[in-house]
């Protein structure tokens, strides 16, 4: 039997993405094992969702050291310690430097909470509503130096509603985040999907355009079969 593939989770806050993911480990919808959980806040509840699913769980506080790099180096020493196939991002809400994403280029992913390359950074429900479009999303992408910039997997959009606030799209978006990041992964851990020299590819083919999640949950090309 080949050895279980490894996903090492890094998150800073409630961890619902983490769950996701455990869930479906736990039901025999993703074929791989959470190596670790890594957050840069001791308080995060996911730490205590890794714990709960007696998984090692590690917290580095960057106030604890003297420098961005200092800090980086210990909680990326951690996760390498973990011998991940794959680093996820799951709510990781501190920039990573160039040096430790160069390391781990085409295996770390990171789910973020808009159709980018709209919405980069934070408070993308707000940016989504302040810019008045009609629909938004989520996106998987590997990490590369560039903020939010790296190549995209995979989305799932939703319909901004006549009356939504920020809670209530993000809501909305959440949901699709969850069955986003599992189908993705589910594709990364069978390594159908890996970072090639110009971008992501798929079964060995570039893809043109990213990944999008249908209704009920499965991932199409939208190249080959539009809406
Ligand atoms: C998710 O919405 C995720 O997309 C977002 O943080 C939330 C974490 O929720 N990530 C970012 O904004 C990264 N820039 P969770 O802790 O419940 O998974």
């Amino acid at each position: 039997m080949p050895a279980p593939y490894r996903i090492a989770v890094l998150a800073s806050g409630r961890g619902s993405n983490l769950q996701a993911i455990l869930d479906a480990i736990t039901t025999g919808r993703l074929d791989a094992q959470v190596a670790g959980v890594f957050s840069d806040r001791p308080a995060a509840p996911a730490l205590e969702r890794a714990r709960a699913a007696r998984i090692p769980a590690f917290a580095a506080e960057p106030r604890d050291f003297g420098s961005r790099d200092a800090h980086e180096a210990e909680l990326f020493g951690h996760v390498a310690r973990a011998e991940p196939d794959l680093v996820v991002c799951a709510g990781y809400m501190r920039l990573i430097g160039a040096a430790t994403v160069e390391a781990w280029t085409g295996r770390m992913v990171n789910i973020h909470p808009s159709l980018l390359p709209a919405f980069k950074g934070l408070h993308t429900h707000r940016q989504a509503l302040q810019a008045g479009v009609a629909e938004h999303g989520c996106s998987v992408h590997y990490v590369t130096a560039e903020l939010d910039g790296g190549p995209v997997v995979s989305q799932a959009r939703v319909p901004v509603l006549p009356g939504d606030d920020e809670p209530a799209l993000a809501a909305r978006v959440l949901g699709r985040e969850h069955p986003l990041l599992v189908a993705t992964l589910r594709l990364l851990v069978s390594r159908r999907v890996q970072l090639g020299p110009s971008g992501v590819l798929l079964d060995g083919e570039p893809l043109a355009a990213p990944l999008r999640l249908d209704s009920a949950g499965v991932l199409h090309r939208p190249d080959l079969q539009p809406d």
